[in-house]
């Protein structure tokens, strides 16, 4: 064995250590929203991505004001808790949630962010060559995770607003779909469809099959329109519907990974049974149980968002690019020139945003953060595509 390390050793090692720093376009598909496209795997290989505190994130729909500090708060009161298992503080989230939801709290189950709630229903449903349906382009966490096991993803694009096209997809459903995922409103394109076709679409297929709901970006809505557009009342009536939701998007927790779903028991258990270990801590319950319903930190954030959002439209609209209507923290719009070029030159002004491939285009997709990130963005953008 050699006593020191020569220097070359030395290179070799650091760059090694380097490397692992950064992460690989393999990993990088597991770690983001939906598929990534040719641009981003060419960007990510000359320039692995690697985020910093320094950078404007505009890539991951993530809150920028967030955690609130009773949020906060609650994780410095929880570290004593570290040495103890979370299942009483489990149970009480659980509580929570379920007389917030208005259900029973055995219809609650938690998971390590809403996504991995998602892979454990991928599994569950898609195992044994399951099939699952869907919009195109949405958030593909479970269907990706579903294909390890053999499952089959049947894709129905989106109409010519960018919105789920539920009359194309209740056409398409047949005897081996075993799920139907719904995102309402949609990632990438923050669109929302009309609850007045969503609802009915999700009961009559429900009577055929388990409906998702997959409601991450809910409570960007105005609380009048949250009402209107969840489907818990479908599972309150006994449904084959599962709601999902996370504490990582209004509540701003997306790094303590805690996100839950509400069904009715029989299925909790069909999709809990694929859970790993214990996945929720201590302080991710903490924090969470400080934030839920806490209305005061949800409309700072959404009218934060709303007027960040007003000036990127604004800015798109001048330029004459069109986009989906957003009502979430992200936009979605045609690429104007080609997207390696835009990733790069953004990466140089220290901007991250996501290129999507979709019908044989690119499109941005930009995350809404703080007015001044926006106003950095709209700048940045704008000297890149001249
Ligand atoms: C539509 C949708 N669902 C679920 C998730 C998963 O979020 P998390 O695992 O952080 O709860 C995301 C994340 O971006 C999302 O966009």
């Amino acid at each position: 064995m050699k006593a020191q390390l020569s220097r070359r050793d030395w290179f070799k090692s650091s760059l090694a250590l380097t490397a692992g720093l950064t992460l690989s376009p393999m990993f990088v598909d597991k770690l983001f929203a939906g598929p990534v496209s040719a641009a981003e795997r060419h960007q990510w290989g000359i320039n692995p991505y690697s985020p910093n505190g320094n950078n404007i994130r505009l890539n991951a729909n993530e809150n920028p004001y967030g955690p609130s500090d009773k949020a906060k708060e609650a994780i410095i009161q929880n570290l004593g808790e570290s040495n103890r298992y979370p299942f009483v503080a489990q149970s009480e989230l659980r509580k929570m949630i379920a007389d917030k939801e208005g259900v029973d709290a055995d219809h609650v189950h938690l998971g390590a962010g809403s996504g991995a709630i998602l892979c454990e229903a991928g599994v569950a449903y898609g195992l044994n060559n399951g099939e699952i349906l869907s919009g195109f382009p949405t958030f593909t966490e479970m269907m990706d995770y579903a294909k390890v096991f053999n499952a089959k993803w049947d894709k129905v694009n989106l109409n010519d607003k960018l919105e789920f096209d539920y009359e194309a997809m209740a056409s398409r459903i047949n005897s081996k779909t075993k799920l139907v995922f719904v995102c309402n409103p949609n990632n990438p394109t923050g669109t929302l469809v009309d609850p007045s076709i969503v609802s009915p679409f999700c009961q009559d297929m429900s009577k055929k099959t388990l409906v998702y709901s997959d409601e991450a970006y809910l409570e960007f809505l105005e609380p009048e329109m949250q009402k209107k557009v969840t489907n818990i009342d479908l599972v309150k009536k006994g449904m084959n519907v599962v709601v999902s939701r996370t504490f990582s998007k209004i509540y701003g927790l997306a790094g303590l990974r805690i996100g839950y779903i509400v069904a009715k028991p029989d299925l909790i258990k069909k999709i809990s049974q694929y859970q790993m270990g214990i996945p929720v801590s201590q302080h991710a319950i903490a924090a969470a149980k400080a934030s839920l319903g806490d209305t005061e930190f949800m409309s700072l954030s959404r009218s934060k968002n709303t007027e960040a959002r007003g000036h990127l439209e604004g800015y798109l609209k001048k330029k004459g690019f069109s986009h989906g209507k957003s009502h979430t923290n992200f936009m979605f719009f045609p690429a104007p020139i080609d997207g390696k070029t835009i990733l790069s030159r953004m990466q140089q002004k220290n901007i991250l945003m996501r290129i999507w491939d979709y019908q044989d285009m690119e499109w941005c997709r930009v995350s809404i953060g703080s007015l001044d990130e926006m106003k950095q963005f709209t700048q940045a953008f704008d000297e890149v595509i001249s």
